[in-house]
C-alpha cells in the first residue's frame, strides 16, 4: 500500500531527480512519481487529468520511471493523451479504476495493474451531470459524440499491458494502431454480451503482437485483427461471451487488405457467435495468409469455424455482388473441439478467388444441448484437405485441389 507520506517522499525524490544533470538522472535505477505529488485531488469528483499529465511529463524525462496512481484514492481522469517520445522503460501503474487513456509515440512502455480501467463511472457521471463533466478533453471524443476506446495506443512500440482489468467500454476496450512489438498479458476485459460494437482487443497496422493468459468478455469480437497486421500470436485466451477471434472484415469499399502469420492456440470460446472467423467484403484486394487456429475448445458457440467472403454488415440491405476478393490462402484448423448451437463450420469463399490451402485436422463438434435446430456444415469454393477425426463427417467438406490442381483463379494483382 502506498501512503501519501510515501508520495511526499517521492515528490522530494522527483524534484531532486529533475534538478540533477542528465548523466546523474540516467544513472538512477528507477523513480516512482505519484500523481498525488502533482496536485491530484483524488476525491473522485475533481478531474485529475492535469495532475496525471504533469506526472507523466516529469516521468517521461526520467529513464525507468513509474507513474503511480496509488490505492486508497479515487481518481477521476477525463480523456487525456499521454504521449512520447519518452525515456525508455516508462511504466504507468494504476491501482484504482481509471478511464479513457490514449497513448501515442511511446517506445518501451508498460501499463500494469492491479487496477481497473472502467468506462462505467465516467459514463454515468456524464449522464447525471453533463455540466460537471470533465471538459479537459483532448478533442474528438466528446465533440463528435463518437464513442471512445478505453485504452488506445497509436504509433507505439515495445509496449506491455499486463495485470489490468478493463470493463464496460462504450466501444472498443484496448486498441493498438500503427504499432509493433506489443505484449498483452493477464488482462481481463469484461462487458455484457449485448453491448454493441465492443471489441475486446482491436489490432490494426500492428506487427509482432503477443496476447497471452487473458480473459475477454464483450459484445463484439474478442480479438479483432484488421488490415496491416502480421505475426500475431494468441495463447491461453478465454473469450466468453462475444463474437470470437476474428480476422477482418477486410476489403471494404474495394480496399487493399493484408493480414499474415497469425497463430491462435489454446483458445477457449464460450457462449459466442463464432469461435474463429475470417471475414472479407466482396470487391477487396490483398490477402490473408498463414493463419493457424489450434487447440480451440468451444462451448455453445453458434458457428465455431467460419470463413465469410461475402461479409456485409449493412443490416437487412444486401451488399452488391462484386467479383474481386481479398484472397485467403493457408488457413489451418487443428483440434477444434466442443459444442455448437447452429452450424459447426461454414466456409463460404469467393467465386472469383476461392480459398486455398485450408487444412482441418481433428475437428470434433457436436450440437449443444437444447440447440433449437442445427444445419449441416458448408464448404463453398474452399480447397484443401481434412485429416484425422471429422465430426460431424461433413465438417471436412473441403474440395480437393489434388488432381484438379488449384482452382482456376486470376493471378494476384496486388502487393502486400
Ligand atoms: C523494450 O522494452 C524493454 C523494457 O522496457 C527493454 O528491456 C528492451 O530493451 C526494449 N527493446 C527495444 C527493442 O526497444
Ligand atoms: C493478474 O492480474 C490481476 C489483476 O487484474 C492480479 O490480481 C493477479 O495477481 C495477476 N496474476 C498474475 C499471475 O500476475
Ligand atoms: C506462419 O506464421 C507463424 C506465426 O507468425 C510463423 O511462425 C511461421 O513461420 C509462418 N509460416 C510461414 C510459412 O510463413
Ligand atoms: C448475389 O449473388 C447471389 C448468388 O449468385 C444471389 O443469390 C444474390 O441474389 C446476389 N445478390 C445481389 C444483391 O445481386
Amino acid at each position: 500500500m502506498w501512503s501519501s507520506v510515501v508520495s511526499v517522499a517521492f515528490l522530494a525524490a522527483t524534484l531532486l531527480c529533475l534538478a540533477l544533470p542528465a548523466p546523474a538522472v540516467a544513472a538512477a535505477r528507477s523513480t516512482t512519481l505519484s500523481v498525488l505529488s502533482f496536485g491530484a485531488a483524488a476525491d473522485g469528483v475533481t478531474d485529475d487529468a492535469e495532475a496525471l499529465v504533469a506526472a507523466w511529463q516529469a516521468a517521461c524525462r526520467v529513464p525507468r520511471a513509474t507513474v503511480l496512481l496509488p490505492s486508497g484514492h479515487r481518481f477521476l481522469v477525463s480523456p487525456v493523451t499521454l504521449q512520447g517520445p519518452c525515456s525508455a522503460r516508462l511504466t504507468l501503474q494504476p491501482r484504482r479504476p481509471l478511464q479513457w487513456l490514449n497513448f501515442k509515440w511511446l517506445n518501451g512502455f508498460t501499463i500494469q495493474g492491479a487496477g481497473t480501467v472502467d468506462g462505467q463511472s465516467i459514463t454515468s457521471l456524464q449522464n447525471s451531470s453533463p455540466a460537471n463533466a470533465p471538459q479537459r478533453s483532448t478533442g474528438h471524443w466528446h465533440s463528435s459524440g463518437a464513442k471512445p476506446t478505453l485504452v488506445r495506443f497509436y504509433s507505439s512500440f515495445n509496449v506491455t499491458v499486463r495485470n489490468i482489468r478493463i470493463s464496460n467500454s462504450p466501444q472498443c476496450h484496448l486498441k493498438f494502431d500503427s504499432s509493433g512489438s506489443i505484449k498483452v498479458k493477464n488482462v481481463t476485459i469484461s462487458s455484457p454480451g449485448d453491448s454493441l460494437n465492443t471489441d475486446g482487443i482491436h489490432l490494426q497496422n500492428t506487427r509482432d503482437v503477443e496476447i497471452r493468459s487473458s480473459s475477454i468478455g464483450c459484445g463484439d469480437d474478442c480479438v479483432s485483427i484488421q488490415t496491416g497486421c502480421s505475426n500475431v500470436h494468441m495463447k491461453n485466451v478465454v473469450c466468453n461471451p462475444g463474437h470470437g477471434i476474428s480476422v477482418g472484415g477486410l476489403g471494404k469499399d474495394n480496399s487493399l487488405a493484408c493480414v499474415s502469420d497469425v497463430v491462435a492456440e489454446n483458445i477457449n470460446v464460450q457462449n459466442a457467435l463464432y469461435a474463429v472467423r475470417i471475414k472479407t467484403w466482396q470487391g477487396g484486394v490483398g490477402s490473408v495468409r498463414n493463419i493457424t487456429f489450434s487447440n480451440v475448445r468451444v462451448a455453445n458457440v453458434a458457428t465455431p469455424i467460419a470463413i465469410d467472403q461475402f461479409y456485409c454488415d449493412r443490416g437487412g440491405a444486401r451488399c452488391a455482388n462484386r467479383t474481386g476478393a481479398v484472397a485467403i490462402a493457408g488457413v489451418a484448423y487443428r483440434r477444434v473441439v466442443g459444442t455448437y448451437s447452429f452450424q459447426p463450420a461454414r466456409l463460404a469463399c469467393s467465386d472469383a478467388r476461392p480459398c486455398t490451402g485450408v487444412t482441418m485436422v481433428d475437428v470434433r463438434l457436436s450440437p449443444a444441448a437444447g440447440a433449437p435446430g442445427t444445419v449441416a456444415p458448408l464448404c463453398w469454393n474452399s480447397y484443401g484437405e481434412a485429416r484425422g477425426t471429422m465430426e460431424p463427417l461433413g465438417v471436412g467438406c473441403l474440395q480437393r485441389s489434388n488432381g484438379y490442381a488449384m482452382p482456376l483463379t486470376q493471378p494476384f494483382n496486388y502487393t502486400c
